[in-house]
């Protein structure tokens, strides 16, 4: 694309402001601002701007989880039923490490974060600590995709190979970048990030099957006879990695798709709950649910009380079947560094959007779901924020009460 293309490219989308400092770049950069420019897809932010919200399908109804009761009544059935899936090579773990983490605050991956106090202990030592001890339960190493994005791949690829892949082997760990979309102010007009760069941001969680499947790992999938995949956040310090009592308990139960729960504590609780809507498994997030919902209860007890912690199991036949229907894009809005009147600043308020795809829109696609109970102290530990409420102290609190020494 030369500059004339361009220019009449912009122009057709209305973003021609992307051009305002090409005359003041020098060669290399006004190819790679065209290059860019080529290589957006601007449809994202026309088809998502201005279309109204989606509505959901169908009255939502609460679901029934297999409880933390139940679990351990059937413990050794479940265990037993999920380490053989492992044993047998058919489970693989994909780990969501290609946020921002802007609410962190902290300008390396979220994985590298130090919770430590007296000795190095970053969030990915923890969860490949816990992958290996379930490996070595299985006899089995399972492979671990590691779905970071352009922006802190490089740093997270290094981190591994510094720590030696944390001990586990290292020809079961596959990096690969998420794809993304670009972000614009409140009026749709994509910002700079540079002068000769656009701004884009990965697109979302949702993205992580279509990504790994881009990325050219389907031949993995396959040479590996994958049948399982879970899936989990990067910033829960207490996250299980194919925890075989969840694998053994929605396979047991003939599911397509299991989802971690807990019990929410209070309704203004910021989890999106699981829930049914249309015959489907569907999650409603925190910032959806009507307040009556939210408040329902039934003796006593939330009606809509199980909490999603971002910590899935896929059947890959399944997700094969539905990885060619769009996910929906959400806009967040979020504070976007970006170049004004010449200068780059770095907001602290939301000054625009990022568009988002969602794994919770993937459990909506899932003929069924399995809502797994697990003990929050046990389990539930996220790093969102920098203070109060899930933030670094209270994350650091929980893992001493399992025995962790920080
Ligand atoms: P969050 O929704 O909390 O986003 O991610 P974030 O980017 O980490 O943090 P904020 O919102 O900017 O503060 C939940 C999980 O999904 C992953 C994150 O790495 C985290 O494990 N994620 C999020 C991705 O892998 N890709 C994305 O595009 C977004």
């Amino acid at each position: 694309m030369n500059y004339e293309n361009a220019k009449e490219f912009l122009q057709k989308h209305g973003q021609l402001q992307l051009l305002d400092y090409y005359d003041e770049l020098d060669d290399e950069r006004k190819a790679q601002l065209l290059k860019d420019i080529e290589t957006t897809d601007f449809s994202v932010i026309e088809k998502n701007l201005n279309a109204s919200a989606k509505e959901n399908e169908g009255q939502p109804e609460p679901v029934d989880a297999v409880s933390a009761e139940q679990i351990k009544a059937n413990a050794e059935k479940y265990y037993n039923a999920g380490i053989e899936q492992i044993k047998a090579g058919k489970v693989a773990a994909v780990a969501l490490a290609g946020g921002q983490g802007s609410r962190l605050g902290f300008n390396k991956p979220k994985g590298m974060f130090d919770m430590g106090l007296t000795r190095p202990l970053s969030i990915f030592s923890l969860q490949m600590k816990n992958a290996l001890s379930v490996a070595e339960a299985a006899g089995r190493a399972f492979p671990i995709f590691i779905m970071t994005s352009e922006g802190n791949n490089g740093d997270t690829v290094n981190f591994f190979k510094e720590n030696s892949y944390f001990g586990y082997p290292k020809d079961k760990i596959y990096f690969y970048v998420q794809n993304a979309a670009p972000a614009c102010d409140f009026n749709g007009k994509v910002f700079l990030d540079e002068k000769w760069k656009v701004t884009k941001a990965p697109n979302g969680n949702g993205g992580w099957y279509s990504s790994l499947i881009n990325g050219g790992f389907k031949s993995v999938l396959e040479r590996e006879k994958i049948e399982w995949i879970n899936i989990y956040s990067i910033d829960n310090v207490l996250q299980r990695i194919c925890d075989p009592l969840f694998i053994g308990a929605t396979v047991a139960n003939g599911y397509a798709s299991g989802a971690k729960v807990v019990k929410k504590t209070y309704p203004e609780e910021k989890v999106g709950v699981l829930c049914r809507r249309g015959g489907r498994p569907a999650v409603m997030e925190y910032y959806e649910i009507s307040d009556e919902l939210k408040n329902e209860r039934v003796n006593g007890e939330l009606k809509y009380c199980y909490g999603v912690i971002l910590n899935y199991l896929f059947n890959v036949n399944d997700l094969n079947s539905v990885v060619s229907e769009n996910l929906p894009y959400h806009m967040a809005k979020k504070a976007i560094a970006h170049v004004e009147n010449g200068v780059r600043v770095t907001p602290k308020e939301p000054c625009g959007y990022k568009f988002e795809t969602l794994v919770v829109d993937m459990v909506g696609l899932m003929k069924d779901c399995l809502a797994f109970e697990v003990e929050r102290e046990r389990e539930f530990a996220p790093v969102k924020n920098a203070e109060g409420v899930d933030s670094v102290q209270s994350a650091r609190e929980l893992l001493k009460l399992n025995g962790v020494i920080l």
